[in-house]
């Protein structure tokens, strides 16, 4: 028996490489959704396991003929749904290697090569978004763990000032501490306090002007009410208007009160990268700690986000496997130290390589540019009557509404259901200011002036079709 690779191993491997290519070099002649429903896909797949089993190479071509009408052009430039990057080519190819490598990065010892280039990518993105230099960082799946590590190194942090190690002796009885979020925060800091057993119910909500800001003035009030040290968290990019808090004088406030303010920056953060935008995340440095994702704007492949926390004690004695009772941190940085997971993929390779291939300035040109676009496309279809775009555009993020809502027969549901269809370009929905919008995220590596001019056509012409045949009562989704 060899442990090296069979004929068989060998040109599956070869398939799926030469498909990879094949894959990416077409899918700009692609439509961008899937042209198969969820039920067909799964009746495709979802048969018995066969008892004999079948050749590598079999299976893998199985797999790309029976995926290739049900996938989503995720990567195309012309993908503009949630936000999402694009799976920059550069961390795919990293991805297949760090497969073949079958390196568990959860030791230090184990795989030096991985924890060497997972520690230069902790020490680029600190410093890519001007956070302090020596905070603890821990690479994770998305912004939803990195916001739930965050979470729980403050209410580390937090119980310990009581005197309380809620590693040892969890929550029941524990003493309590306020927390404050914005009205219009994503969901994952919510899901992130459930998962830290703090309870997404028992938060005090602040008050949020029309673009999702937290207000100052409700916000100091409910601070001055806090019995102890609160948990604030606060947001750098509102999901549908991409706003930001006003990090300068909320941070230092709670700073004042003895706090932890934990930011959720899942893309916003990234605007730190360029300096001439990075004036509207003013104080964002201040905070205590950060979420932020690598697989959005930094278009790392999927899983890979980041928790950044000033100070590593916290963070260690919230993740280490090791628990709290041992000394405070290992001597050597050890990836475990900081993630919930022991067992992990080297998540941070791809980002590495994406990092080296971009430098600096792509990294600076790739946020610039998507910013700059998005303000172009605010511009040219609020040109169009009846399209308005209900945000003030900060970054990348776009709320459209076309006509209104007066007949109940939601227009813009129909013009994105149109554009959807015609398929050249993929916004989503989202809800903003009570109504129903076609949210857009410019956000893929790939997507130039171009592409930004087609979307612009797409929307007017399906808005122009609409308003001739409208459809009535629509059902919101
Ligand atoms: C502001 C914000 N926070 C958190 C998340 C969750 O990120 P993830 O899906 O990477 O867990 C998102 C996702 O869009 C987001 O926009």
């Amino acid at each position: 028996m060899t442990n090296g690779l069979t004929d068989d191993e060998v040109k599956a491997i070869t398939t799926a490489v030469e498909h990879a290519i094949a894959y990416r070099q077409g899918v700009p002649d692609r439509p961008v959704p899937p042209r198969i429903c969820l039920d067909e896909a799964v009746a495709r797949f979802r048969t018995a396991l066969t008892g004999e089993g079948q050749s590598a190479e079999d299976v893998i071509s199985d797999i790309i003929r029976d995926a290739d009408d049900g996938l989503n052009q995720m990567s195309s430039a012309n993908f503009y749904g949630y936000v999402l990057g694009g799976s920059h080519p550069v961390g795919v190819a990293a991805d297949m290697m760090l497969s073949a490598w079958g390196q568990n990065a959860g030791s230090a010892f184990e795989t030096p090569a991985i924890t060497g280039m997972e520690r230069a990518v902790c020490d680029w993105v600190i410093d890519l978004l001007g956070l302090p230099e020596g905070s603890g960082a821990g690479l994770v799946t998305g912004a939803t763990v990195a916001n739930t590590e965050g979470i729980m190194a403050a209410r580390h942090k937090l119980l310990a000032q009581q005197g309380w190690d809620v590693e040892q002796d969890g929550l029941f009885g524990a003493p309590e501490f306020p927390v404050l979020i914005g009205e219009a925060a994503h969901s994952a800091p919510l899901a992130a306090l459930r998962y830290a057993g703090l309870g997404a119910g028992r938060v005090t909500k602040l008050k949020t002007d029309s673009e999702g800001r937290i207000e100052v003035e409700p916000f100091l009030k409910a601070l001055e009410a806090c019995d102890r040290p609160p948990l604030a968290i606060l947001q750098a990019g509102q999901i549908n208007s991409g706003a930001y808090d006003y990090f300068d004088e909320l941070v230092p406030a709670v700073h004042a009160r003895g706090g932890w303010v934990h930011i959720d920056g899942a893309f916003g953060l990234w605007l730190a990268a360029v300096p001439e935008l990075a004036e509207r995340l003013r104080g964002v440095e201040l905070a205590d700690s950060w979420a932020v994702d690598l697989h959005k704007w930094l278009n790392a492949p999927f899983d890979a986000g980041m928790v950044i926390v000033r100070d590593r004690a916290p963070l260690v004695a919230s993740m280490s496997a090791w628990g709290s009772y041992l000394p405070e941190t290992t001597a050597h940085w050890e990836p475990t130290d900081s993630t919930i997971e022991l067992s992990r993929r080297a998540r941070g390779i791809p980002v590495y390589a994406i990092l080296r291939h971009l430098g600096r300035s792509g990294v600076r040109e790739l946020v610039s540019r998507h910013c700059r676009l998005a303000g172009e496309i605010a511009q040219k279809l609020s040109a169009e009557p009846g399209l308005q775009v209900l945000n003030q555009v900060v970054c990348n993020q776009l709320a459209l509404v076309c006509g209104d809502d007066d007949h109940g027969d939601n227009l813009t549901q129909q013009v994105l259901e149109l554009v959807q269809q015609n398929g050249k370009v993929y916004p989503t929905h989202g809800e903003w200011q009570g109504r129903f919008i076609i949210r857009i995220s410019v956000i893929c590596y790939a997507t130039r002036d171009a592409h930004a001019d087609t979307l612009v056509d797409e929307i007017i012409t399906a808005w122009r079709q609409v308003q001739q045949h409208p459809v009535k009562n629509v059902t919101a989704t």
